[in-house]
């Protein structure tokens, strides 16, 4: 299937159209942002890594009963995905004190929270991504009642599949942000499961294996993405 027209650029992702409607193609970039948008660089290799991990993350959950826009991998960079409209929220998941919360609360990081922590921001990068709680978001007209309840639902099933893999495989899965899409009057779990959108601990040594060696300029960046596609049994 080719690429047709450019329908979004992001900061790590394009979506292109295709000749079938029901299909967008997503290719992943080695730009990196971080502190939205303030600060930027590259990450060698990254979209080939995020492409690979996402996939194989976005069939883990299909096996696991999670319906998501994933459909199949078409080269190096770019998957095939269902033609879903992104709806604007991200869903950020917590099982230990990191990043923004452990600021906003005081709290130290790496401090284990007693229960998951679901929070809820508007996506509107002019905005800063402001956190909201379900009552905004249906008060926005962004999700119904239902359709909130089902997304947090979700949200919460992904961490605990995600987290029992990953301990499995020696990482702690600290954190992490979704997206969901609506195709065909479904909500879809969209957008990428990657070292970009989560926060990955060595369980042994609790070095960081994400997205913070680059936000906190701790070098070895794209060794660590690396060392996430190992741990999950693929090679670049
Ligand atoms: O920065 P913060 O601690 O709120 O991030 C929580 C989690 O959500 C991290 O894993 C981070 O990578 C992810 N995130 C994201 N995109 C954003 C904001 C956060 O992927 N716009």
């Amino acid at each position: 299937m080719d690429k047709l027209d450019m329908l979004y650029e992001g900061k790590a992702k394009k979506v292109y159209s295709t000749e079938d409607k029901t299909y967008y193609i997503m290719e992943f970039k080695d730009d990196a942002t971080a502190f939205n948008g303030q600060k930027k660089g590259t990450i060698h290799d990254k979209g080939i890594i995020n492409n690979r991990i996402s996939a194989f993350l976005f069939e883990l959950l299909e096996t696991n009963g999670i319906r998501t826009h994933f459909v199949k991998l078409l080269s190096d960079r770019e998957m095939l995905v269902k033609a879903v409209k992104i709806l604007p929220l991200e869903v950020i998941v917590r099982n230990i004190a990191a990043g923004s919360l452990a600021k906003r609360l005081g709290l130290e990081e790496g401090t284990e929270l007693k229960r998951p922590v679901l929070e809820l921001c508007y996506k509107n990068d002019e905005l800063g991504d402001p956190m909201i709680n379900n009552y905004h978001v249906m008060a926005l007209g962004i999700a119904g009642e239902e359709q909130v309840k089902f997304i947090e639902e979700t949200s919460l099933r992904v961490n605990q599949i995600l987290r029992d893999y990953f301990i499995e495989k020696g990482i702690i899965l600290v954190d992490f942000k979704l997206e969901f899409g609506i195709f065909d009057g479904e909500i879809l779990l969209a957008d990428e499961i990657s070292p970009d959108t989560c926060r990955f601990w060595d369980a042994k040594t609790g070095e960081k294996l994400d997205k913070d060696r680059f936000r906190r300029d701790l070098g070895n960046v794209e060794e660590a993405y690396k060392e996430i596609l190992s741990r999950i049994g693929k090679e670049i």
